[in-house]
């Protein structure tokens, strides 16, 4: 029987990494290293680095594949994630049918949480219910997630007391698609969506490269701060090539 890690290594910082996760990169034969776009080389750098400063006394070996992009154009966004899924699904069941032999382990290492906003997990269910992989045991490692890093740096609670919390997208967040919590966390924003909250007292912790060398933190009553981070965000792409951000919005009490 194959097995497969699904790996959460944290988001950015290599000590994010858990004891359990650490125990798990020590059991791994092959990594599929999946990344994508402008990001890719530093996060294949990262995931690297962390094998090489944890994994002690083991040969192991990776394997890269090129991630399938989503489609962007005219077609609904779920009928391209879904698109890309199919896509990612043919790609691992490839991985897993030619680069592990049985009794083997391969890890997938997973920025942040598995849980959250990735489709690992969900791939792996569908390789699983498909069955044109001989049958496989796969076990999910958690990370620390975007979220958690970004309320440890501006060291601030994600809850109100007693308030619940909404996580969405920016794309909702911008088409008004958000609940009633009074904190909500927003990522994969491409679009300055913060600019279309009403209430102008609301308060913003917002986030880019949390946890990496080139972490930027702002905070402040949205009114004070925006016109800053939509400058200092188009400022960090422009130079890095590409962003990578979160934040927190907080309602007035
Ligand atoms: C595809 S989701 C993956 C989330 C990841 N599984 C997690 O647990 O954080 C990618 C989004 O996570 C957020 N993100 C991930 N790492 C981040 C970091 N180090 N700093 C700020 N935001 C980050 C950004 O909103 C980014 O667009």
């Amino acid at each position: 029987m194959k097995t497969l890690l699904v790996i959460g290594i944290g988001a950015g910082d290599p000590d994010y990494l858990t004891l359990q996760a650490v125990k798990a990169l020590n059991r791994v034969d092959v990594f599929f290293l999946m990344d994508k776009g402008p990001a890719k080389h530093k996060l294949l750098d990262l995931r690297r680095e962390i094998c090489q400063r944890y994994i002690v006394d083991r040969t192991y070996r990776f394997v890269e594949a090129d991630s399938p992009e989503r489609q962007r154009g005219d077609q609904a966004y779920a009928a391209t994630v879904e698109d890309l899924n199919l896509a990612k699904q043919a790609t691992f069941e490839r991985l897993i049918n030619e680069q592990l032999s049985d009794g083997q382990c391969g890890g997938f290492l997973v920025w942040g949480d598995p849980a959250l906003y990735d489709s690992t997990v969900r791939i792996l269910q569908a390789i699983l219910e498909a069955g044109r992989c001989a049958p496989f045991e796969f076990e999910v490692i958690p990370g620390i997630t975007s979220v958690q890093a970004l309320a440890a740096r501006h060291k601030v609670p994600l809850n109100s007391i007693g308030g619940s919390l909404e996580i969405t997208t920016g794309r909702r967040l911008a088409a008004g698609q958000v609940g009633d919590a009074d904190s909500v966390v927003v990522m994969l924003d491409a679009e300055d969506a913060y600019r279309q909250v009403g209430d102008p007292d609301t308060r913003i912790y917002w986030g880019a490269y949390v946890g990496t060398p080139d972490e930027i933190l702002i905070e402040g009553r949205l009114a004070d701060v925006a016109d800053d981070i939509e400058r200092t965000r188009k400022a960090a792409r422009k130079a890095n090539g590409w962003i990578m951000d979160t934040y927190l919005l907080r309602k007035p009490r």
